[in-house]
């Protein structure tokens, strides 16, 4: 008989190991198959919009060329694919930015981006400085060194405790949609240069713009000053993760040289280098596509909010305010103040077969009860509003 007494794994974990909590998201997305059921929960892209010929054929061309198929399925270099980082690289020149190969580092999507540039910069307790709310994968990768949390108004609060880091998505926001104007980038860049605090830059979702594009990025803004990326305080961040597709897993992180440098040392510790295969398609897709792909979804997904934000103002009951994005995946709720959005939530799977994400998932500090993210992406314009009048139905119970 072999002995069953169970182990106390939980003795030997590290203090950054054991404090890894699970994500909400994460065990919502396992029930999201159930028949009828409407979910405005998870933040992913529609996988029927993915370029998945183009993808294909990328793969098949890559692999029957016998001077690129080896090259792609070997060992490589951490920092990524040169052609793909020079593309990247080129982005910035367009707008007058001196960038070269040497301020990009491919990584295994932005979520990696938001681990190492965690690693590189915080120490226990180190204050970060971010939004009330912010992406879960944030608060993980940013979690796990055990920051004190400060809000971002701090950088215009000059008897504000010092901070080492601000994490910023000016661009619609998740989980709020919300965008910063241009004086409000400057405003922050401003503060964050006056406080000598480092900015992390989150554009996952820049280029999902419906309205037009956004303004300026902080990276643009910071590094304009200089004339070059190596003059900026700002660590970008980047994926073709909602432009293309996650699974390829590729993202970016746009830096000052000495930066990258070290980031560099943190990503061979992890995972040496990302998929060499995957980053040799992407380009190829990217150079193909141009941004025919980008039009397309830009179309698809406007339309989708659209069709979210005339539901929720033709079915929500008075005393619910709502943000109205310009772009990105998602829009957020702020329901009567008496209203459990958790409670919501359970209740919805039950009697409304719908699934939405409670608001207090998101918030690195003393969450508020009464807030909901729905996403409009996945679904088309008829269900996103059946789903809406479904959320509202309930909240008028
Ligand atoms: C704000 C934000 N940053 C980063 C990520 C991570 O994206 P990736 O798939 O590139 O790792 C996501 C994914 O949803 C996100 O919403």
């Amino acid at each position: 008989m072999r002995d069953r007494g169970e182990f106390d794994w939980s003795r030997q974990f590290s203090a950054q190991g054991g404090r890894a909590a699970p994500s909400e998201i994460q065990e919502l997305m396992k029930i999201l198959d159930r028949p009828g059921l409407i979910s405005l929960a998870g933040g992913i892209p529609d996988a029927k919009l993915f370029p998945i010929a183009e993808i294909a054929a990328a793969h098949r061309r890559i692999l029957d060329d016998p001077k690129r198929s080896g090259l792609a399925l070997q060992y490589t270099h951490s920092e990524g694919f040169a052609p793909l980082r020079e593309w990247l690289a080129g982005d910035w020149r367009r707008q007058g930015i001196d960038c070269g190969q040497e301020n990009i580092l491919v990584t295994s999507g932005a979520q990696q981006a938001l681990d190492l540039v965690a690693r590189l910069f915080l120490d226990n307790g180190d204050r970060l400085l971010t939004a009330p709310t912010l992406y879960i994968g944030a608060l993980q990768a940013f979690g796990n060194l055990a920051p004190a949390y400060g809000e971002l108004a701090e950088l215009q609060q000059p008897r504000a405790p010092a901070a080492k880091l601000a994490y910023v998505m000016p661009d619609f926001a998740n989980p709020t949609g919300l965008s910063m104007n241009l004086d409000e980038r400057r405003a922050l860049l401003e503060g964050a240069q006056a406080r000598n605090v480092v900015l992390v830059e989150d554009g996952t979702y820049a280029s999902l713009n419906y309205d037009g594009p956004p303004p300026a990025s902080l990276m643009a803004l910071s590094a304009g000053r200089s004339g070059a990326i190596d003059g900026a305080r700002v660590i970008y961040c980047g994926t073709f993760s909602k432009s293309l597709a996650p699974g390829l897993r590729v993202g970016w992180i746009v830096a000052p040289a000495a930066v990258i440098r070290r980031l560099v040392l943190l990503k061979q510790a992890s995972d040496l280098y990302t998929s060499l295969l995957a980053q040799m398609v992407l380009f190829e897709v990217v150079c193909n596509l141009g941004d025919t792909h980008g039009e397309t979804l830009r179309r698809i997904y406007g339309m989708r909010r659209d069709a979210m934000l005339s539901a929720l103002s033709k079915y929500m009951p008075g005393g619910v305010d709502w943000t109205k994005p310009g772009g990105g995946m998602f829009v957020w709720l702020t329901l009567p103040p008496e209203c459990h959005a958790t409670e919501l939530c359970s209740r919805a799977l039950e009697e409304e077969n719908l699934a939405f994400i409670p608001g207090s998932a998101f918030y690195a500090r003393s969450p508020s009860r009464n807030t909901v993210r729905l996403s409009f992406c996945l679904n088309d314009p008829e269900t996103n509003a059946q789903g809406v009048e479904r959320l509202a139905r309930l909240v008028a119970r």
